[in-house]
């Protein structure tokens, strides 16, 4: 009998999508049962992911008809929102466990969804039993979980830069700007998303106030009143490098500072705190975890002791999103945390 994990993914043919399958194709403890596609049902997974077609040379995608008949122990869903927690539903209801990409289960309130998100939730009575899909924050309670949700990959750098702060109640307020690549606006982006307008873009996405702040919120308690959050869509494809300058409601000595990163991310595998030197790389640069599912977090106290920078570096294609998501499936699946998520970044890219 095979004791593999045996899984689909939905959304198959997009950025996350993508790079789940990648993940996959390395994963000792699951197996791809199915990469279901509305638009390419059919047609080889190589057609989406040329870099993958020597992996899954025989495998097409499969309709989502075809989806919800395949037998599987668990299935990402790397589909937009609103879309995303119709399909979780009726798996659910099949017995399938879900790990979502989406927006669709993150905020605990159905009416901060309906605020942030425009639009009434598709399925409130799902949203107690999700868990916020970052393991770093909720590992304990993603054991035994059947639904997992989301993350924003800009509140995850968002997340990893601050949480150490944050947790010790130490931000007064906090202007967190993040720089981001093209692919976080997926692979069929909106109007703007096009090579000849996006390419060497230092485009101001978004200056004071963005959806994933909710996220924060929720996560981190720093109250909305206190926060700012920019997005500028700069020249990469991959990677976000988030800075939040906060001010301190106490004077802090660096030998502070490191303490309280150390503490929150010294025992996890995937986090790292960045050296103070040499001075041109303490705050991280999203180059140095490019593929991987690594963060590095970093920080700068400035000369009066009350203001610092908190920073951190993901890729959005796999710690703000695939990465984390195949984490937390390992953990609800009761598999080593770290399965399939060795790959080393790839440097430089
Ligand atoms: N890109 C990132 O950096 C990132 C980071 C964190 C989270 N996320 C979240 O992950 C999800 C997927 O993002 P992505 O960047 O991979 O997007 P994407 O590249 O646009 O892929 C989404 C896929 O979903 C399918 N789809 C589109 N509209 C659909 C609909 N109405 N109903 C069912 N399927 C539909 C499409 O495939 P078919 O038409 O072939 O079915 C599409 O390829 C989103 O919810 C996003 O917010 C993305």
């Amino acid at each position: 009998m095979d004791s593999r994990i045996s899984v689909t993914v939905w959304g198959a043919t997009g950025f996350t999508g993508g790079e789940l399958l990648r993940v996959l194709a390395g994963h000792p403890n699951m197996e791809l049962r199915g990469a279901v596609s509305r638009s390419s049902a059919g047609s080889p997974i190589g057609a989406a992911h040329p870099h993958l077609r020597h992996v899954f040379p025989e495998t097409a995608f499969i309709s989502a008809e075809q989806g919800f008949k395949t037998e599987a122990d668990l299935a990402f869903l790397a589909l937009p929102h609103r879309s995303s927690a119709a399909v979780a539903k009726k798996l659910l209801e099949r017995g399938v466990k879900v790990v979502d990409l989406s927006a669709d289960f993150r905020l605990k309130s159905a009416s901060d969804y309906l605020r942030w998100y425009e639009t009434e939730h598709p399925c409130p009575e799902l949203l107690d039993e999700a868990v916020y899909g970052l393991p770093e924050l909720h590992r304990e309670e993603m054991r035994g979980a059947r639904l997992i949700s989301g993350v924003g990959c800009n509140a995850a750098s968002a997340v990893f830069a601050l949480l150490p702060v944050a947790r010790a109640g130490l931000v007064e307020d906090v202007r967190i700007e993040c720089r981001v690549g093209s692919s976080e606006s997926g692979a069929h982006g909106g109007e703007g998303s096009g090579h000849p307008l996006r390419s060497r873009a230092l485009r101001v996405v978004t200056p004071f106030v963005h959806r994933h702040m909710a996220e924060l919120t929720q996560e981190l308690g720093i109250p909305e009143s206190v926060m700012t959050m920019g997005v500028t869509a700069v020249e990469l494809v991959r990677g976000i490098q988030c800075v939040a300058h906060v001010r301190l409601n106490e004077t802090l000595r660096e030998a502070d500072l490191w303490k309280l990163y150390r503490a929150s991310w010294g025992g996890e595998r995937f986090v790292s705190v960045t050296p103070a030197k040499p001075a041109h790389y303490r705050i991280p640069d999203p180059r140095f975890v490019l593929g991987s599912n690594r963060v590095m977090t970093g920080f700068a106290l400035a000369g009066d002791c009350r203001r610092m920078s908190a920073a951190s570096a993901l890729d959005n294609l796999m710690k703000g999103a695939a990465g984390s998501a195949v984490q937390s499936a390992n953990i609800i699946m009761g598999l080593d945390e770290s399965a399939g998520l060795g790959m080393m970044p790839v440097y430089p890219a």
